[in-house]
């Protein structure tokens, strides 16, 4: 099984950026920490991190018939991008949303997600960890 990692904008400032959000870990850590766990459990990961909105939507146009799944934290994306979810509508690829930060104590512009819907599940306020969780529940949902 192969899945699609993907970041929006600013998750590679990672260890930097609001670390009473989102941690010490920089994007390296994280991307090394995704890679240990999905060899775990036997799944093939791949990365991608931009802060544009039209390459989040090239990406997911090109894993078309190439991943069986996609995890995705689409950053502040997440809460403008009708652009994201139509790909993601147009490829049909199982997906899994992330993020970091329990966005359900923060401002009410975080609130909503036009990806949540599409999404197999949303994984919230799990910290860097909820990529891993969504991992599995896409290995369990795909096998
Ligand atoms: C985020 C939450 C978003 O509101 C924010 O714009 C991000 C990161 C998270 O992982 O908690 O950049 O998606």
């Amino acid at each position: 099984m192969k899945v699609l990692v993907i970041n929006g904008p600013n998750l590679n400032l990672l260890g930097l950026r609001e670390p009473q959000y989102y941690g010490r870990e920089t994007y390296a850590d994280l991307c090394e920490k995704i890679r240990r766990h999905a060899e775990k459990t036997g799944v093939e990961v791949a990365f991608f991190q931009s802060n544009h909105e039209g390459a989040i939507v090239d990406e997911i146009q090109a894993a078309y018939r190439v991943y069986d799944g996609i995890v995705i934290n689409p950053a502040a994306y997440t809460h403008t991008s009708v652009a994201i979810l139509d790909a993601f509508k147009s490829v049909q690829i199982p997906a899994v949303e992330v993020h970091i930060s329990d966005l359900s104590k923060r401002e009410s512009f975080r609130q909503f997600s036009y990806l949540r819907d599409y999404c197999l599940a949303s994984i919230i306020g799990h910290g860097t960890n909820g990529y891993c969780e969504a991992l599995d529940l896409l290995a369990e949902k795909l096998k």
